[in-house]
Formats: C-alpha cells, structure tokens, sequence
C-alpha cells in the first residue's frame, strides 16, 4: 500500500490537476464505450491551456477549503473541488488518477470534501457522475447523495435549428451589467433550484466565450439562457413550464448562430418538452450522466443544467 498524502491545492498544481482529470474521464469513457462519441473525450476538448484555469482560478479563491489533492510519492494522484453557496454543497470534481483507483483515496478526498461548509449548515448535496459508473454512483449513495435524475448529453448539427416560437412577443437581450441582471437571475434561481448562486453567474459572465442572454414577454423577465460560442446552452431558467418550450428553442437558435457546427445540451430526463424540442431538432445522445442529490430539487421541468456537470 504506497503512503498517500493529503493537501490543499495550489495555483501550480493546476495543469496536472487539469491533465489527470481528462486522462482519469478517457478511462471511464473507453472502458464504457463511450470514448469515440463523447464529446467530453480529450482528444475532443480544447488544449491545456498554457496560462490561466478561471474555473480553477474560482475554487481556490471562494472554496479553498474544498479544494484539496492526493498525492503519492510527491505526485499528485487524486483530486477533489466542491463548491458551498449558502447552505447547497456541490461536488465539482473527484477523480483519482487510474493507477491508485481502489486504494480508498477516493473515499478519503470524499471524507475532506462533505466537511466544505460555510457559515450556514449544508442541507442538501449535489453532483454529476458519469450514469454507468458503478464505484463513483455506489461511493456517492453511501454518503447519503442518491441517483436523482438522468442526464442526457446531446448534439445535433447546428444547420436542423429549428426557428419557429410561438410566443410572439418573447424577446430577448444579452447581458452587459451583470449588477442589472443580479435579481432576475437569482429569483430564477430560487424558483427554479431553491438557491440563489451569485458567484457561479459572476463566474460565466466574466468568460469570454459565453453570453448570459435574458428573456422577457412584453414587460416581464420569463428566463434566462447561457450561450455557449462552442454551440453548447446551459445553464437555463424560466419563470414557468408554459415559457420554458420558446425559451429553450430561442436559446437553441441562438447557440446555431454562434457559428459552432453543433448545438448541445445536457437534456435532464424527467422533463419531457425539453426531450421533445431536442429530438425534434435531429439532437442525438452522445453520452449519458446522473444528477445526484442529498434532497430532491424542486423543480428541473423549468431548468437546464451547466453543460460539463461541474456546476448546477
Ligand atoms: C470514482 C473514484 C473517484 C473512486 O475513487 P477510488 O480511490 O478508486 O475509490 P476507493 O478505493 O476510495 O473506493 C471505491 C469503493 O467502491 C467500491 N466498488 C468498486 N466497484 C464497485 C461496484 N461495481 N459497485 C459498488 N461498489 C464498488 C469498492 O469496493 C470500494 O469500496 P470498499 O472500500 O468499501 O470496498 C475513482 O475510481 C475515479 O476517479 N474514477 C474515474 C472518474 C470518476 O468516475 N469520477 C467521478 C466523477 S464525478
């Protein structure tokens, strides 16, 4: 059994956080199949990036305290990040690299990450796992994190979009002011989720491929949707399940125009207009995910989720 130490990250731990969990997802994907039609292999994701990780940039400075490695013999073999916003805990990351796997790091960066608390106390647990593996869903389940909902990831060429919204009057605007659009997105949040998540909007309005875009029915905000250069959309809110058909499909239009040869999706099985619009739009499955959650959430018939799964 090798020693296995356990530390915070730091700023120049990043790259080779970022490298064991592209090889550690590969793993996953090929030993499942999923390797030459997930767009989440590595080979099809961009580069590493030679200078600045934003979204590990963002963990070190609001939830330090969630984000710790594993390392054996000084090199790093596991990883964990969770975010805490008020009184919601969400497991961004945990990979172990494919060489320790089975020697209880896993369960001991799981014991570091569920003591992540701010102020308030946690009452409900979130995450994404990969739908078919076995040891990440089972070693969730045992800290109390149950299968919720199934996740769809899927694409279709961005030449099928259709166009047609029925509400005449819906319009749409990006935002330029993240302070303007801070209480229409949280109430959407609080709505929709049961939380309000400021720092994570704060977050994807200061990325320069992504635009927040608000929705609105004559005078009244009805939604929001990220739009993703890459053709992706997520995360996505609306007011109430009449609005949330023409939102999405105005979101998916504009994500076509992005000039991405794909739009994508992580379409969250339960909720049946979202299936519907993304069929119809010749979409197709790549990949298959699970949300897991401590609680229930109150309501995903009006909601899209973040598309990598490291957000709600
Ligand atoms: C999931 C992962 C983080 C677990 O870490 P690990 O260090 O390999 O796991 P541990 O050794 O701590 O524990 C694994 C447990 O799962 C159990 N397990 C293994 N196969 C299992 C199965 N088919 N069903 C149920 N439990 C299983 C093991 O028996 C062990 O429990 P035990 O100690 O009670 O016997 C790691 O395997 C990994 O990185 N996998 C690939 C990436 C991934 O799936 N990450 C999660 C994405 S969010």
């Amino acid at each position: 059994m090798p020693d296995v130490s356990y530390r915070k990250a730091r700023v120049e731990d990043f790259p080779v956080i970022l490298t064991l969990m592209r090889s550690s997802f590969d793993v996953v994907l090929r030993d499942h199949g999923f390797l030459d039609s997930s767009p989440f292999a590595s080979s099809r994701m961009p580069a590493v990036p030679q200078q600045g990780f934003p979204w590990f940039e963002m963990g070190l400075k609001e939830d330090g305290e969630g984000f710790w490695v594993a390392e054996v013999e000084g090199k790093v073999a596991g990883i964990t990040l969770s975010w805490v916003r008020g009184s919601l805990w969400y497991l961004a990351h945990l990979f172990v690299s494919q060489e320790h796997q089975g020697l209880n790091i896993g369960q001991n960066l799981m014991e570091i990450a569920m003591k992540h608390h701010k102020g308030p106390a946690i009452t409900n647990r979130a995450l994404v796992t990969f739908a078919y593996n076995p040891v990440s869903i089972s070693l969730y389940a045992r800290y109390g994190i149950y299968p919720r909902e199934p996740l769809y990831w899927m694409e279709g060429p961005s030449q099928h979009v259709k166009t047609d919204i029925s509400n005449t009057k819906l319009r749409s605007e990006k935002v330029v002011d993240f302070e303007k659009s801070r209480g229409v997105l949280s109430r959407l949040d609080e709505l929709n989720l049961g939380y309000a998540r400021e720092k994570n909007h704060e977050f994807l309005q200061s990325l320069p491929t992504v635009r927040c875009h608000l929705f609105s029915s004559g005078d009244n905000p009805v939604g929001y949707a990220y739009v993703w250069q890459n053709g992706r959309v997520g995360p996505l809110a609306t007011i109430s399940h009449e609005t949330f058909r023409d939102v999405l499909k105005a979101a998916f239009k504009l994500a076509a125009a992005e000039g991405a040869p794909n739009v994508g999706i992580a379409a969250t099985g339960s909720n049946e207009q979202l299936m519907q619009v993304a069929l119809d739009q010749k979409m197709r499955i790549l990949d298959n995910y699970l949300f897991m959650s401590s609680k229930p959430f109150p309501n995903f018939s009006n909601y899209v989720l973040y598309p990598t799964g490291a957000m709600l």
